[in-house]
């Protein structure tokens, strides 16, 4: 059928209408908010390389999570910046760390009503600045293998519903899923950062969480930009050793991504939406070129559009409240 016995413009006729016929639905229940918790702060401060993102206090954590969840996100993500680093970081596997006291925080506060994830990675722990164990300037796999498994079994331990291993240590799922089995936290999911490109838009995160490496760069474990089979088969092999949600970060250059994933695996798939994309509409916001919630908003229905099923994004909160109204 041709015009003029079609005219797409009908279904445009109203805001009705458009509501009628919309294919993709953005809801607050998609998304998942960030949160960036720091041992010993006082009170929240600026995280610097991300306006209107703060560094929170424990004291503070649960309030945080309250105003989001009023507005109908149910899904946290904690981020933690421990008071000391060391080699192998172990502040973050410690039973007092700052993600283990926030999430616990958190499970005593809401319960079952609010997802609790939480970041499993070494990067702000370790002196070094890398996601996993350095020897000798090198980045040892599977001596990472262990230690990560031991953050993922102590945040859980600690009231995480949800651990995501950020590190791109080849087999850090499976070896994640055999200790939390071992723990007896089988029922402790997985979402896994599964195809984590090596990306420039991951530069505010970094100043915000404090955790830029201190030599070389992570080319050595993120996947190339450049590459999507690789892509694939990250997710494949995540799939196999038991991630239960497969994520790709990050996500507004991604999108190709994410709707492959999307196609190709049963799982959930998520996009991060990253601390660079999340700039680059803030910048333009802020120097008047564009409605931070009204691009927001579209970005983030892209995403899903895409195929994402779950959306991490700073921006949750703004959309979330854009979309209630
Ligand atoms: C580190 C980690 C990074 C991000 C999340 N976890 C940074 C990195 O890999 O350098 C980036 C998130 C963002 O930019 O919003 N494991």
């Amino acid at each position: 059928m041709t015009f003029p016995a079609r005219r797409l413009r009908r279904l445009r006729t109203s805001g009705a209408m458009r509501e009628l016929a919309t294919e993709t639905r953005l809801s607050a229940a998609d998304l998942v908010l960030p949160i960036f918790v720091e041992e010993g702060l006082e009170s929240r401060r600026p995280a610097g390389t991300m306006p209107g993102i703060e560094r929170l206090p424990l004291a503070d954590v649960t309030s945080e999570a309250q105003a989001a969840h009023d507005l109908g996100v149910r899904a946290v993500m904690l981020f933690g910046i421990p008071a000391s680093k060391d080699e192998l970081g172990t502040q973050a596997s410690a039973e007092g760390g700052i993600v283990q006291r926030a999430a616990s925080q958190l499970r005593g506060a809401f319960g079952g009503s609010l997802v609790v994830m939480a970041d499993t990675c070494l990067c702000q722990y370790t002196e070094s600045g890398h996601c996993g164990v350095s020897r000798d300037g090198l980045i040892d796999n599977d001596e990472s293998l262990g230690v990560l498994a031991g953050v993922a079994v102590s945040q859980a331990r600690a009231g995480a519903d949800t651990v995501c291993p950020s590190a791109m240590m080849d087999g850090q799922v499976a070896a994640i899923r055999a200790a939390l089995d071992d723990a007896g936290l089988g029922g402790v999911s997985i979402m896994s950062h599964s195809a984590k490109h090596a990306s420039s838009f991951y530069a505010p995160f970094r100043g915000a969480a404090g955790c830029a490496p201190r030599f070389g760069d992570r080319r050595t474990y993120q996947v190339p930009y450049t590459n999507s089979r690789e892509a694939m088969a990250e997710l494949a092999a995540d799939a196999e050793e038991g991630a239960d949600i497969l994520m790709i970060k990050p996500a507004l250059a991604y999108l190709d991504l994410v709707a492959e994933a999307r196609r190709r695996f049963d799982a959930p798939v998520a996009a991060y939406s990253v601390s660079g994309e999340y700039a680059l509409i803030k910048a333009a916001a802020q120097a008047g070129l564009v409605d931070e919630q009204d691009v927001a908003c579209e970005v983030l229905s892209s995403i899903k559009r895409a195929g994402a099923d779950i959306i991490v994004t700073y921006m949750a909160r703004q959309a979330a409240e854009h979309l209630g109204r």
